[in-house]
Protein backbone atom coordinates (compact mmCIF):
# COMPACT_ATOMS: atom_id res chain seq x y z
CA UNK A 1 0.00 0.00 0.00
CA UNK A 2 1.37 3.40 -0.85
CA UNK A 3 0.18 6.84 -0.77
CA UNK A 4 1.70 9.48 -3.16
CA UNK A 5 1.72 13.26 -3.01
CA UNK A 6 1.88 15.84 -5.46
CA UNK A 7 1.92 19.73 -5.79
CA UNK A 8 -1.84 19.90 -5.64
CA UNK A 9 -3.29 15.82 -5.73
CA UNK A 10 -3.50 12.82 -3.41
CA UNK A 11 -2.87 9.17 -5.03
CA UNK A 12 -4.16 6.67 -2.62
CA UNK A 13 -5.75 3.17 -2.54
CA UNK A 14 -9.87 3.11 -2.82
CA UNK A 15 -11.81 2.78 0.04
CA UNK A 16 -15.24 1.62 0.01
CA UNK A 17 -16.73 4.99 0.96
CA UNK A 18 -15.38 6.28 -2.68
CA UNK A 19 -18.38 4.72 -4.13
CA UNK A 20 -20.62 8.11 -4.48
CA UNK A 21 -17.20 10.15 -6.30
CA UNK A 22 -16.97 7.48 -8.48
CA UNK A 23 -20.60 7.36 -9.43
CA UNK A 24 -19.90 11.01 -10.28
CA UNK A 25 -18.26 10.36 -13.32
CA UNK A 26 -18.74 6.57 -13.82
CA UNK A 27 -22.13 7.15 -14.58
CA UNK A 28 -21.31 10.26 -17.22
CA UNK A 29 -21.41 9.02 -20.64
CA UNK A 30 -19.09 11.32 -22.35
CA UNK A 31 -16.22 10.04 -19.31
CA UNK A 32 -16.81 6.43 -20.55
CA UNK A 33 -17.57 6.62 -23.91
CA UNK A 34 -13.85 5.17 -24.93
CA UNK A 35 -14.08 2.59 -21.84
CA UNK A 36 -15.05 -1.13 -22.58
CA UNK A 37 -17.85 -0.93 -20.03
CA UNK A 38 -21.30 0.75 -20.07
CA UNK A 39 -22.39 3.76 -17.50
CA UNK A 40 -22.62 2.43 -13.81
CA UNK A 41 -25.71 2.26 -11.74
CA UNK A 42 -24.67 3.51 -8.14
CA UNK A 43 -25.23 0.04 -6.85
CA UNK A 44 -22.55 -1.06 -9.14
CA UNK A 45 -20.50 1.91 -7.90
CA UNK A 46 -20.82 0.53 -4.49
CA UNK A 47 -19.50 -2.78 -5.50
CA UNK A 48 -17.14 -1.68 -7.65
CA UNK A 49 -15.57 0.99 -4.51
CA UNK A 50 -15.53 -2.22 -2.73
CA UNK A 51 -13.56 -4.34 -5.43
CA UNK A 52 -10.93 -1.51 -6.20
CA UNK A 53 -10.25 -1.22 -2.36
CA UNK A 54 -8.92 -4.79 -2.59
CA UNK A 55 -7.62 -3.95 -5.63
CA UNK A 56 -3.48 -2.48 -5.76
CA UNK A 57 -3.30 -1.59 -9.45
CA UNK A 58 -6.24 1.02 -8.83
CA UNK A 59 -4.94 4.22 -7.49
CA UNK A 60 -7.75 6.75 -6.51
CA UNK A 61 -6.35 10.68 -6.99
CA UNK A 62 -7.87 13.34 -5.24
CA UNK A 63 -7.80 17.07 -5.32
CA UNK A 64 -6.01 18.98 -1.73
CA UNK A 65 -7.41 20.58 0.53
CA UNK A 66 -11.01 18.94 -0.06
CA UNK A 67 -9.10 15.08 -0.98
CA UNK A 68 -12.17 14.94 -2.93
CA UNK A 69 -12.19 12.18 -5.66
CA UNK A 70 -11.75 13.45 -8.80
CA UNK A 71 -10.74 10.36 -10.86
CA UNK A 72 -8.66 7.29 -11.10
CA UNK A 73 -5.75 5.59 -12.68
CA UNK A 74 -4.70 2.48 -13.32
CA UNK A 75 -1.75 0.78 -13.09
CA UNK A 76 -1.27 -3.08 -13.60
CA UNK A 77 1.53 -5.58 -13.82
CA UNK A 78 1.98 -7.37 -16.76
CA UNK A 79 5.17 -10.00 -18.10
CA UNK A 80 8.98 -9.13 -18.11
CA UNK A 81 8.75 -5.96 -15.90
CA UNK A 82 6.20 -4.11 -17.85
CA UNK A 83 3.08 -2.26 -16.45
CA UNK A 84 0.14 -0.63 -18.27
CA UNK A 85 -1.20 2.56 -17.33
CA UNK A 86 -5.01 3.65 -17.37
CA UNK A 87 -6.59 6.91 -16.36
CA UNK A 88 -10.78 8.21 -16.14
CA UNK A 89 -11.11 11.35 -14.52
CA UNK A 90 -14.25 13.11 -13.53
CA UNK A 91 -15.60 15.90 -16.54
CA UNK A 92 -14.98 18.66 -14.20
CA UNK A 93 -11.60 18.21 -13.53
CA UNK A 94 -10.37 17.47 -17.36
CA UNK A 95 -8.24 20.46 -18.86
CA UNK A 96 -6.54 21.32 -15.37
CA UNK A 97 -3.65 19.33 -16.07
CA UNK A 98 -4.79 16.67 -12.72
CA UNK A 99 -4.05 13.79 -15.00
CA UNK A 100 -0.52 14.68 -16.12
CA UNK A 101 0.76 15.81 -12.24
CA UNK A 102 -0.57 12.44 -11.14
CA UNK A 103 0.28 10.23 -14.60
CA UNK A 104 3.51 11.56 -14.03
CA UNK A 105 3.96 10.44 -10.25
CA UNK A 106 2.43 7.11 -10.62
CA UNK A 107 5.28 6.44 -13.57
CA UNK A 108 7.91 8.02 -11.30
CA UNK A 109 6.43 5.48 -8.42
CA UNK A 110 6.41 2.62 -11.01
CA UNK A 111 9.96 3.05 -12.56
CA UNK A 112 11.84 4.11 -8.94
CA UNK A 113 9.79 1.79 -6.65
CA UNK A 114 8.48 -1.10 -8.60
CA UNK A 115 11.51 -1.77 -10.70
CA UNK A 116 9.24 -0.61 -13.70
CA UNK A 117 11.25 -1.77 -17.03
CA UNK A 118 8.55 -0.73 -19.69
CA UNK A 119 5.16 1.52 -19.30
CA UNK A 120 2.32 1.04 -22.30
CA UNK A 121 -1.02 2.53 -22.66
CA UNK A 122 -3.36 1.76 -25.01
CA UNK A 123 -5.98 4.08 -26.38
CA UNK A 124 -8.85 4.83 -29.28
CA UNK A 125 -7.34 6.77 -32.03
CA UNK A 126 -10.48 9.16 -31.58
CA UNK A 127 -9.50 9.59 -28.36
CA UNK A 128 -7.40 12.55 -28.63
CA UNK A 129 -7.20 13.44 -24.95
CA UNK A 130 -6.23 10.26 -23.67
CA UNK A 131 -3.30 10.42 -26.40
CA UNK A 132 -2.57 13.81 -26.14
CA UNK A 133 -1.76 12.82 -22.12
CA UNK A 134 0.44 10.06 -23.20
CA UNK A 135 2.39 12.35 -25.38
CA UNK A 136 2.56 14.47 -22.49
CA UNK A 137 4.04 11.92 -20.54
CA UNK A 138 7.06 11.39 -22.92
CA UNK A 139 6.06 8.07 -24.55
CA UNK A 140 6.25 7.14 -27.85
CA UNK A 141 3.40 6.02 -30.26
CA UNK A 142 4.81 2.53 -30.91
CA UNK A 143 1.53 1.04 -32.97
CA UNK A 144 -1.72 1.46 -34.42
CA UNK A 145 -3.59 -1.23 -34.30
CA UNK A 146 -6.31 -1.97 -36.93
CA UNK A 147 -10.18 -2.85 -35.83
CA UNK A 148 -8.13 -6.04 -33.00
CA UNK A 149 -10.72 -5.13 -30.14
CA UNK A 150 -14.69 -4.50 -29.87
CA UNK A 151 -16.19 -3.81 -26.74
CA UNK A 152 -19.98 -3.31 -28.31
CA UNK A 153 -22.25 -4.66 -30.92
CA UNK A 154 -24.67 -3.76 -33.62
CA UNK A 155 -28.09 -4.14 -33.82
CA UNK A 156 -27.64 -7.46 -36.16
CA UNK A 157 -25.02 -8.32 -32.88
CA UNK A 158 -22.07 -7.76 -34.94
CA UNK A 159 -18.92 -6.50 -33.50
CA UNK A 160 -18.53 -2.90 -33.92
CA UNK A 161 -14.28 -2.85 -34.85
CA UNK A 162 -12.41 -0.60 -32.93
CA UNK A 163 -8.92 0.96 -33.78
CA UNK A 164 -5.83 0.95 -31.09
CA UNK A 165 -2.85 3.31 -30.52
CA UNK A 166 -0.40 1.38 -28.09
CA UNK A 167 2.15 3.76 -26.76
CA UNK A 168 5.45 2.91 -24.37
CA UNK A 169 8.16 4.64 -22.71
CA UNK A 170 11.21 2.85 -20.95
CA UNK A 171 12.80 3.85 -18.17
CA UNK A 172 16.09 5.26 -19.44
CA UNK A 173 13.77 6.67 -21.60
CA UNK A 174 11.69 8.40 -19.28
CA UNK A 175 15.44 9.42 -16.79
CA UNK A 176 16.96 11.09 -20.52
CA UNK A 177 12.84 12.94 -21.11
CA UNK A 178 13.80 16.86 -21.63
C1 LIG B 1 -7.96 11.23 -20.76
C2 LIG B 1 -8.15 12.34 -19.72
C3 LIG B 1 -7.74 11.84 -18.34
C4 LIG B 1 -7.28 13.54 -20.13
O1 LIG B 1 -7.62 14.62 -19.31
P1 LIG B 1 -7.07 16.11 -19.60
O2 LIG B 1 -7.87 17.02 -18.77
O3 LIG B 1 -7.04 16.34 -21.09
O4 LIG B 1 -5.56 16.05 -19.11
P2 LIG B 1 -4.88 16.90 -17.95
O5 LIG B 1 -5.64 16.78 -16.70
O6 LIG B 1 -3.46 16.52 -17.93
O7 LIG B 1 -5.05 18.39 -18.45
C5 LIG B 1 -4.31 18.87 -19.56
C6 LIG B 1 -4.94 20.14 -20.07
O8 LIG B 1 -5.04 21.06 -18.99
C7 LIG B 1 -4.35 22.27 -19.32
N1 LIG B 1 -3.84 22.83 -18.04
C8 LIG B 1 -4.47 23.79 -17.36
N2 LIG B 1 -3.80 24.03 -16.22
C9 LIG B 1 -2.73 23.22 -16.19
C10 LIG B 1 -1.69 23.00 -15.26
N3 LIG B 1 -1.60 23.71 -14.12
N4 LIG B 1 -0.75 22.07 -15.52
C11 LIG B 1 -0.83 21.35 -16.67
N5 LIG B 1 -1.82 21.50 -17.60
C12 LIG B 1 -2.77 22.43 -17.35
C13 LIG B 1 -3.32 21.84 -20.33
O9 LIG B 1 -2.90 22.92 -21.13
C14 LIG B 1 -4.12 20.82 -21.13
O10 LIG B 1 -5.02 21.51 -21.97
P3 LIG B 1 -5.34 21.04 -23.48
O11 LIG B 1 -6.07 19.73 -23.35
O12 LIG B 1 -6.18 22.13 -24.01
O13 LIG B 1 -4.02 20.87 -24.17
C15 LIG B 1 -9.64 12.80 -19.68
O14 LIG B 1 -10.00 13.30 -20.95
C16 LIG B 1 -10.62 11.68 -19.31
O15 LIG B 1 -10.75 11.32 -18.14
N6 LIG B 1 -11.33 11.17 -20.31
C17 LIG B 1 -12.36 10.16 -20.08
C18 LIG B 1 -11.78 8.81 -19.76
C19 LIG B 1 -10.89 8.28 -20.86
O16 LIG B 1 -11.18 8.44 -22.05
N7 LIG B 1 -9.81 7.64 -20.44
C20 LIG B 1 -8.82 7.09 -21.35
C21 LIG B 1 -9.24 5.81 -21.94
S1 LIG B 1 -7.93 5.18 -22.98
Amino acid sequence: MYEIETNRLWIRRFKPEDWWDLYEYLSDRDVIKYEPYDVFTEDECKTEAMKRAKDDAFLAVCIKPSLKLIGNIYLGEREFDTWELGYVFHKDFHGKGYATESCEAVIKHAFTNLKARRIIAHCNPENTSSWSLLERLHMRREGHLRKNIYFKTDEHNNPIWLDTYEYGILAEEWELRS
